[in-house]
């Protein structure tokens, strides 16, 4: 599975692939905005940080096709090599994301709130399906749309990954991990809670404590 970081902080980034495998980082406008840099300083910041072999992912803002297409090039050309670019499934988005990939870019198909809009840009070529699990379970059912489209591609000879996102617990994330899913992207304080355990402390405080009670050092 891919695990990637939603968020537009490089810093994280640097720290939890040190910790994790981490295949890159996804950032939408929002997450861009929030950040109080501009969209250059992220990129550029990003690139420094992620090795060559860490994607990551930008959104176009154009909604027309054309429009769309053209930013999905110039997004793509920030860097020689994996840099793929998020385009919303709304009409016009369908359109770009065909164009996008008759030209060989990455693309990712964002915004999405069904499996079928989910499936329809796979037939379009898009390389990744991003369904919007937590927004979704807001309007209804978010894990069980991500479980349908998964079971949707299977032997449907597509060949896009399904990349979750828009998570707001931990149990969401293990739920589409444990049925296969092939990458999620995770904002970073989701990552961590899944990392971070405080039992797993309070045991290794435990076996140090009696170490040391022991043979009055703590180290082997
Ligand atoms: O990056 C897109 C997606 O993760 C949106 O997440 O938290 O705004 O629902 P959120």
């Amino acid at each position: 599975m891919e695990l990637y970081l939603d968020t537009a902080d490089a810093k994280v980034v640097a720290e939890l692939s040190q910790v994790l495998t981490v295949a890159g980082a996804t950032t939408n406008p929002t997450i861009i905005t929030r950040s109080g840099k501009t969209p250059e300083q992220v990129a550029a910041e990003m690139i420094e940080v992620l090795s060559p072999d860490q994607k990551l992912f930008m959104q176009v803002i154009a909604e027309d096709a054309e429009g769309m297409l053209a930013e999905a090039h110039r997004i793509c050309s920030l860097r020689e090599k994996n840099m793929c670019v998020k385009i919303p499934v709304t009409v016009e988005g369908m359109k770009a994301i065909k164009a996008a990939k008759a030209d060989g870019l990455c693309v990712l198909a964002t915004a999405i709130y069904s499996a079928d809009q989910a499936f329809l840009a796979a037939m379009n070529g898009a390389d990744y399906l991003a369904p919007y699990v937590n927004r979704m379970e807001n309007l209804g059912d978010g894990v069980g749309q991500a479980l349908d489209l998964l079971q949707m591609l299977a032997g449907s000879g597509l060949e896009a990954k399904v990349i979750a996102a828009s998570f707001k617990n931990v149990y969401q994330v293990h739920q589409l991990i444990a049925a296969g899913i092939q990458a999620v992207t995770l904002p970073p304080d989701i990552a961590w809670a899944m990392v971070k355990h405080p039992s797993t402390q309070i045991a290794v405080d435990e076996f140090n404590d009696a170490w040391e009670a022991a043979f009055g050092r703590r180290s082997f």
